[in-house]
């Protein structure tokens, strides 16, 4: 990890110290009364806006583009900058029009005015803002903004949320995954975004990895078949893209599921996955190979290295086994991948300690354009130098720029470079919200029950609700999700398990008691359920060596359960976890995932409108020790193994 990564590593920690300490309920506070302030930044925001320029495209293809571009131009092309950069170290937004800048993005939590958040009408204003200053260049080429639409919409407000793949991939609903992404395509339309970094289509091998829940599976045939009607969704049925659609990327290219612990900052993240290409056919690939198939239009490469390697500089992954003909020594085809390479967030810094190196490497190695996201002006002027001096062929850039430009034709931004504001109020629509239901509830696998679900919703019970998951947004929708590390409270709009309860049409014979996270209560009660798990993360700061559930978890789980007749377990976590302990105490237990604002999803089945549907596409350890612990590395002792799932009723 670099010193900027560390760093900006270092406040993730500390901001997420802070957040489950004691100042919790301030922090709640202080993000519910942002959103009353918001909506007077976006007058302001919309007052101060330049008129919109009316488009005026000074070519009319990518090779007629290409013919007429200055190497500045071609350059610009080449550049993704994160939108808070044009605000920083004397930068400005009129840069997009100095140095022809292709693309601008959104990172974790990236929303308008350096904040987090944001409604979709400020994100649309921010993104036509931009594409305001693009549009003004010589010859008008549109921008193509990106952001990490990885469940939903997950960094505007208000936006429906889905569960992280983990729980989409339990669903083994490729038709629903498919109705997801468009939902969610709908959704980024309306902000003016016209590219998702999703699908993650890594199949993780370890579920210590703090990334497990953004892949569907451990197995690469769920995760091929999952990621392609995720692509689908979000591009149309084979690229079809248009002003309609959005374009996706499968990510992250190749083996980020599959890198050996202790090798990644800190034990997996960007480590090295030491693996043979014959296994790197069988388990990493498959998804990439039908991702193509399906004509996803661009591929983002992996942080990780290939026995030592980083992937950002291996021409023989990129350049040949993803966009060459022909197969590879084990009788694999290469993937003859014709969309464009985007590199990950500042990762090209990462192949060495000599900026000019990393430039022309992974320029050299196929990649096409740089997620710089920061010194935009620094990695122009280097990738200037380094070809002027003839360290990366013309040819190599031509190639890049013409992929670039013609996805941005294809998705038609040379005919509608603005938002189409008629999908803004689309989002978080009750519409929308239906679906995330059916997902939130399909997702769900039961693990034990003994005679207790589902549970009556007219008969004479206490029922007693508690546990920290239980009334607490921001830890059921976990990592990516306002923030890149997710947040604690009321952080978007959304429905907790606590509030669905109350609202499940209970008779009033059912007497709901809510116990929170009290763990030495006096209360009694006749059923109870807990709700218990991981607090958010995202990458690194999710990875861990004991997927232990935490000790306020455990205490609560058998506070209830020691209080009540029958008890309910919840488990919202990005993976399985070490749970013996509470799978014997409890009566029955839920692995719930993480990710979906909709709580309704739950008490669905909890109350038996609709049965339990979801199995494992992961194995579930009974010791830390057993991992890496999967079908495919002949792992024994699992507590449950990849496909399980009751359905008993
Ligand atoms: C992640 C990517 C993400 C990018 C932009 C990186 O840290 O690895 O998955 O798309 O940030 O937010
Ligand atoms: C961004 C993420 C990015 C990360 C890399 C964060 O500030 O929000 O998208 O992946 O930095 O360190």
């Amino acid at each position: 990890m670099n010193m900027y990564r560390q760093f900006t590593h270092n406040i993730h920690e500390r901001r997420r110290t802070r957040l489950f300490g004691a100042t919790a309920l301030l922090t709640t506070t202080i993000i519910v009364l942002a959103q009353f302030i918001a909506p007077a930044t976006a007058t302001t925001h919309a007052q101060t806006s330049p008129a919109l320029a009316t488009p005026s495209y000074g070519c009319t293809s990518p090779s007629d583009c290409l013919s007429k571009m200055t190497l500045a131009e071609k350059e610009g092309q080449m550049t993704q900058v994160e939108n808070n950069a044009f605000s920083q170290r004397g930068n400005s937004v009129t840069d997009i029009k100095t140095y022809f800048i292709g693309s601008v993005l959104s990172g974790g939590g990236g929303g308008p005015n350096g904040t987090s958040g944001g409604t979709a009408s400020q994100w649309a204003d921010m993104t036509d803002n931009f594409q305001n200053y693009a549009l003004q260049t010589r010859l008008g080429i549109p921008l193509i903004y990106g952001a990490d639409a990885v469940h939903g919409h997950n960094n505007v407000y208000g936006a429906t949320l889905f569960p992280h793949d983990i729980g989409m991939g339990a669903t083994h609903d490729t038709a629903l995954i498919t109705q997801a992404a468009q939902v969610t395509r709908d959704e980024v339309l309306g902000t003016g975004v016209r590219w998702t970094f999703a699908p993650c289509i890594c199949t993780p091998q370890d579920i210590r990895w703090g990334r497990t829940y953004e892949g569907y599976s451990e197995n690469p045939t769920d995760t091929a078949a999952d990621g392609s009607a995720a692509i689908v969704g979000f591009q149309g049925p084979n690229g079809a893209l248009g002003p309609t659609n959005i374009l996706a990327t499968a990510k992250h290219y190749i083996g980020d599921g599959h890198t050996a612990w202790g090798t990644g900052s800190p034990y997996l993240n960007e480590g090295d996955a030491q693996i043979t290409e014959q296994q790197m056919d069988t388990i990493d690939l498959p998804p990439y190979q039908s991702a193509v198939t399906n004509k996803v239009g661009s591929v983002m490469i992996s942080y990780s290295s290939w026995n030592g390697l980083k992937d950002h500089a291996n021409q023989y992954l990129i350049t040949t086994k993803l966009k060459g003909t022909g197969t590879d020594s084990n009788g694999t085809p290469n993937l003859g991948f014709q969309g464009f390479v985007v590199s990950d967030w500042q990762a090209i810094d990462q192949i060495s300690s000599d900026y000019n190196y990393d430039v022309r490497t992974a320029i050299n190695a196929g990649i096409d354009m740089v997620m710089v996201p920061d010194n935009y002006k620094t990695f122009i002027s280097t990738l200037d130098t380094e070809i002027k001096a003839g360290n990366i062929p013309t040819a190599r850039i031509d190639d890049a720029v013409t992929r670039i430009l013609t996805a941005k034709f294809a998705l038609g931004l040379f005919t509608q470079p603005y938002t189409d504001r008629s999908y803004t109020a689309t989002v978080g629509s009750a519409a929308h919200r239906a679906v995330a239901r059916q997902a939130e509830r399909e997702s769900l696998v039961l693990l034990k029950n003994n005679n207790v679900l589902p549970l009556s919703k007219t008969g004479s019970y206490t029922l007693v609700v508690g546990g920290d998951h239980a009334d607490n947004l921001g830890y059921q929708l976990g990592g990516w999700s306002i923030t890149w590390q997710g947040g604690s409270g009321t952080t978007t709009v959304g429905t907790t398990l606590w509030q669905a309860i109350q609202q499940a049409g209970l008779s009033s014979s059912v007497k709901l008691k809510f116990v929170g996270t009290q763990t030495k209560g006096r209360y009694t009660g006749d059923v109870g359920i807990v709700a218990v798990g991981e607090t958010p993360y995202a990458e690194g700061n999710g990875d861990t060596n004991t997927l232990a559930l935490n000790s306020s978890g455990a205490a609560e789980v058998t506070d209830v359960c020691s209080r009540v007749t029958k008890c309910i377990v919840l488990l919202f976590s990005g993976r399985p976890m070490i749970i013996n302990t509470q799978l014997n105490q409890s009566s029955a237990f839920v692995a719930a995932w993480i990710g979906s604002t909709e709580g309704e999803g739950i008490t669905d089945v909890l109350f038996g409108d609709y049965g339990f549907t979801g199995k494992l596409t992961f194995t579930w350890p009974s010791a830390v020790t057993q991992e890496p612990c999967n079908k495919n590395n002949g792992c024994t002792g699992a507590l449950f193994p990849y496909g399980f799932g009751l359905t008993p009723f």
